[in-house]
């Protein structure tokens, strides 16, 4: 099939870009000899248009409500798997096999003890730090300690050594400052409980308690419905990181702050507080709705909007099927519940938000599920970065493995001053 092209007319000149078309048949320009041509370059505010790579791992369609990792539909993965075979999935682009899975899980495994000079440097932290803030210096730290890994850019044996052992690791540094901020000792890692039972063992144990089968599942699927979303912020920080062939420890801290950002995965933390808010206002969520729709007012409701998504977010979808077995599984009745059905239900049928498709997205109930299972609100995005962590891996290991990478370097139109003589400061007004 030839080339499709498509024809560009500035000043007078046509010039041809080559269309890309995706699996999905998704379009693109490629537009990589516009500026040669043209000396013209894109304008494009927050990338909303842009295509910064071509990816096989992560496909959705917002306008559809799809989300497929590496071709699999996101509620068949939220059914049948595990995080850990997910991790697997979009690392390496297919299910495992019961003995690739092994052999996966045994790596991961052999790295389920933290170097004791992290230990000492978590111990360093203020109780009350933000451990979003401990997540990403203590990541970043990591690469002082295996300096062997600081080859994985360009080395596969390495990249592959090192995703095992972040996907072990990072969760023990999430438990471990948390068992601290309330006094406790660490409890070490299991790894053959399963990710999240041992997440949740590592942050909870108790003499003679074991984590429920039910909550370490439900949880599981959390962490799997988080795990890619293809070029994300967040996502897209990792890539721009790890395209000067900066270590894997520096991208992946580089996401951990990107989502920090309460636009992004920071929102899950602010949903909560603003239900919190709602019900210390006697619950008046119509207030807080005027509030979001208040141009004057810089408040959002947080949980609802995306990017991406302008008809529903399917993982959303799934979260608030997995908040009402969790609740009800763990007995808790949360009147804030009550609020965010409330808040949506208002939302949903309110003109300002639906001309806007503006709909509950991930972080609106897993905040809920996240309170109930006793995890501190400052902790939530916390458990996002778990969730995304083999997600931000994958994009890393695309990327490093395309050989046609290139840095990224965007390019900008300068709105500044024009050329201008210096001035010395005993001649400035
Ligand atoms: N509350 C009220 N109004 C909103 C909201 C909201 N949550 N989100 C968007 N809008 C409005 C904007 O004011 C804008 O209105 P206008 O057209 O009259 O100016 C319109 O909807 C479009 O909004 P943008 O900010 O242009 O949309 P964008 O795609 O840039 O932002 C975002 C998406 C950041 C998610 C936004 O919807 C938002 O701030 N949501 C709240 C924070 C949140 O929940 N973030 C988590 C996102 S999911 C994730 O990252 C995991």
């Amino acid at each position: 099939m030839s080339q499709e092209i498509a024809k560009l007319e500035i000043e007078g000149k046509i010039i041809e870009l080559p269309v890309i078309t995706g699996s999905e048949g998704e379009k693109a320009l490629d537009i990589k000899s516009l500026r040669a041509e043209t000396g013209y370059i894109t304008l494009d505010n927050g990338f909303v248009n842009t295509g910064s790579c071509t990816s096989a791992i992560t496909f959705l369609d917002g306008e559809k409500g799809i989300l497929r990792y590496r071709g699999y539909p996101i509620e068949q993965i939220a059914k049948g798997s595990n995080f850990l075979e997910v991790a697997y999935l979009l690392n390496f682009g297919k299910l495992p096999n019961k003995k690739e899975f092994n052999f996966f899980e045994e790596k991961v495994t052999s790295f389920a003890t933290l170097p004791e000079g992290i230990t000492k440097i978590i111990d360093q932290y203020p109780l009350d730090a933000h451990p979003m803030g401990v997540m990403s210096a203590v990541t970043s730290s990591l690469s002082a300690f295996y300096p062997e890994f600081l080859d994985a850019p360009l080395d596969n044996v390495q990249r592959e050594r090192v995703i095992a052992q972040l996907m072990a690791q990072v969760k023990i540094i999430a438990a471990y400052f948390y068992r601290r901020t309330i006094g406790k000792s660490a409890h070490r890692s299991h790894p053959s409980l399963g990710y999240s039972k041992d997440f949740l063992n590592m942050m909870f144990f108790e003499e003679g308690k074991e984590v429920d089968e039910a909550v370490g599942h439900a949880l599981d699927v959390l962490f799997m419905l988080h795990a890619d979303h293809e070029q994300n912020c967040s996502a897209s920080t990792v890539r721009v990181i790890g395209s000067s062939q900066a270590n894997v420890f520096a991208a992946i801290a580089g996401g951990i702050d990107a989502l920090w950002g309460q636009l992004h995965g920071g929102a899950n933390q602010r949903v909560l507080e603003m239900l919190e808010e709602i019900q210390k206002a006697g619950g008046d969520h119509k207030k807080f709705i005027a509030k979001a729709k208040d141009k004057n007012d810089s408040f959002r409701l947080m949980g609802f909007g995306h990017r991406v998504y302008k008809n529903f977010d399917p993982r959303a979808t799934i979260i608030k099927e997995q908040c009402d077995i969790i609740l009800e599984k763990l007995n808790v009745q949360d009147p804030l519940l009550d609020i965010a059905r409330g808040l949506e239900e208002e939302a949903r049928s309110d003109e300002y938000f639906v001309k806007r498709n503006l709909y509950p997205n991930v972080d609106f109930y897993s905040g809920i599920i996240y309170k109930a299972l006793g995890i501190p609100t400052n902790m939530f995005t916390v458990m996002f970065v778990l969730g995304r962590l083999p997600g931000w891996l994958a994009q890393w290991k695309e990327m490093r493995e395309d050989v046609a990478a290139k840095i990224a370097r965007p390019r900008q139109i300068y709105t500044g001053e024009r050329l201008r003589d210096y001035v010395p400061m005993k001649d400035r007004k």
